[in-house]
């Protein structure tokens, strides 16, 4: 069983340890937000839930998003990221880009009338809505059918691993636009294919399909449509069989090799691993 949260209860909150198996991290979610967290004993399923707009995303989305990093409960230890409907998302929500903008929120043209520093501080707050998932405690999964652009290719983008429908369509589509992605995709695209064909992809704003995305590393496997679920569950499943203190050290390791030189990294396995021998040795 699990509940549904969006933003969150900082008494439940990572900071401040975890409680019992399911948790009610806050109150429902505005309509306009389309957003859910539920979260099951180790596993929390954020959930895009604007199927009718195909999960397109606003700032409002990207705040509770952080909300949601913010207030994890200690216990979570693999986040999947969903979209609910035919598409995992179709990006930001194309009403930012018209002068009415999002009822409540910053519309582009609001944004521009902003100073550098503050408008900085905005894309900083929608930023950190992705940043979180990228955490060593925990692995995030992100389950993806249909279409994945812009901002729903980076929520990918941002996740730690990829489980992708044969039906994906991802596709960065900012240049095309006049933007650049900017929540957070550019990095670890560029890290994953490289940057000639980072460049390839963004600047053509082309489509990647799922043999090629599973080709490129974008995808750690494609499935039939009917089977993501599942086999996102499974993958969980197998994460979670595996020491939680020996998980995040790795992981740890792992996303900061890429950085590093050979003898830097071999510092910091042994760091690591002076630190997990007298955790599992101690007093033997
Ligand atoms: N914003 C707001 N509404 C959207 C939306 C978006 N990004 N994408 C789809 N919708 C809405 C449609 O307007 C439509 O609403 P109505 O039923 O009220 O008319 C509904 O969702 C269903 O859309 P479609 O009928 O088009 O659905 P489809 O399955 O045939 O096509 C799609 C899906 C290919 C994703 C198509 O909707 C599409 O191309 N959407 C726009 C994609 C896009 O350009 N996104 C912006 C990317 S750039 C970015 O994210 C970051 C950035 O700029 C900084």
């Amino acid at each position: 069983m699990a509940e549904a949260a969006v933003g969150g209860d900082p008494e439940h909150a990572r900071e401040t340890g975890g409680g019992s198996d399911v948790s009610t991290v806050s109150a429902a979610a505005p309509a306009e937000i389309g957003l859910r967290c539920e979260v099951d004993g180790e596993i929390a399923t954020v959930t895009l839930d604007r199927p009718d707009k195909r999960n397109a995303q606003t700032f409002a989305t990207w705040s509770a998003l952080a909300r949601i990093g913010d207030t994890l409960p200690e216990r979570v230890r693999v986040v999947v990221v969903r979209g609910e409907g035919p598409s995992f998302s179709a990006g930001i929500d194309l009403r930012m880009f018209t002068p009415e903008g999002v009822p409540g929120q910053e519309s582009f043209a609001s944004a521009a009338a902003l100073g550098d520093t503050e408008l900085e501080r905005l894309i900083a707050e929608a930023q950190r809505g992705f940043l979180w998932l990228r955490r060593p405690e925990i692995v995030s999964i992100a389950a993806v059918q249909g279409h994945a652009i812009g901002a729903g290719f980076q929520l990918a983008l941002a996740c730690d691993l990829r489980v992708v429908a044969d039906d994906v369509k991802f596709c960065m589509k900012e240049p095309a636009l006049g933007l650049v992605p900017d929540l957070t995709g550019t990095k670890p695209l560029a890290d994953i294919v490289g940057v000639p064909r980072a460049i390839e992809m963004c600047l053509t704003a082309r489509v990647v399909g799922a043999e090629e995305a599973v080709r490129l590393g974008l995808a750690e496997i494609a499935v039939p449509a009917g089977e993501l679920g599942q086999t996102t569950r499974d993958l969980a499943a197998a994460l979670l069989a595996t020491d939680h203190a020996a998980a995040t050290a790795t992981k740890r390791l792992l996303r900061a090799a890429p950085g590093r030189t050979l003898e830097e990294q071999a510092a910091a396995e042994r760091a690591e691993q002076v630190a997990r021998i007298r955790a599992l040795f101690a007093g033997s």
